[in-house]
């Protein structure tokens, strides 16, 4: 039987009639219609599906709805800001951060919760931050390049990581 969760997306809050058993990425996708985070594998195996809750980085094809009602949920969609590109999203535009993209928006994600929690990760900490996200595509040197300059511009303009969550109503 379906019940009534309050989710908490980029800001916003959303009312949501659901299935117990509905995972966090269909109701994303389909109820939301928020369809950056990706479904890669379904598993729990490759990251494409990744959102951050409550800053840190899940496989939202393994969370259930329910259990992450009236936490703050962040998608791909949330980062940028007034038309404006995050950093971490600018860094690897400008760096060849990507291929084909599908795996990008849980890169992406995975990067704002490394840099939100250490803005000077190391190379082996980037590759551990990132371990969960599959690329089949880049050979990940142009992620890692990338995430470097991300952190290298949330230094340079003192850009506050986490501001875009209280600017949404
Ligand atoms: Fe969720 Fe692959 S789709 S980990
Ligand atoms: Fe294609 Fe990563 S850019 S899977």
């Amino acid at each position: 039987m379906k019940q009534t969760i309050k989710l908490n997306v980029n800001g916003k809050s959303y009312l949501v009639d659901t299935e117990p058993a509905a995972r966090l990425i269909d109701v994303l996708r389909v109820d939301l219609g928020l369809t950056g985070t990706k479904e890669g594998c379904g598993t729990g195996d490759c990251g494409a599906c990744t959102v951050l809750v409550d800053g840190i980085p899940y496989n939202s094809c393994l969370l259930l709805a329910v259990r992450v009602a009236e936490k703050e949920i962040l998608t791909i969609e949330g980062l940028a800001e007034n038309g404006e590109l995050n950093p971490i999203q600018q860094a690897f535009v400008d760096h060849g951060g990507f291929q084909c993209g599908f795996c990008t928006p849980g890169v992406i994600l995975s990067t704002k919760a490394l840099l939100d929690r250490d803005p000077d990760p190391s190379e082996s900490e980037i590759l551990t931050a990132l371990s969960g996200n599959i690329c089949r595509c880049t050979g990940y040197k142009k992620i890692i390049e990338s995430v470097q300059a991300a952190a290298g511009m949330l230094h340079k303009t003192g850009a506050e990581p986490q501001s875009f969550l209280s600017s949404n109503g």
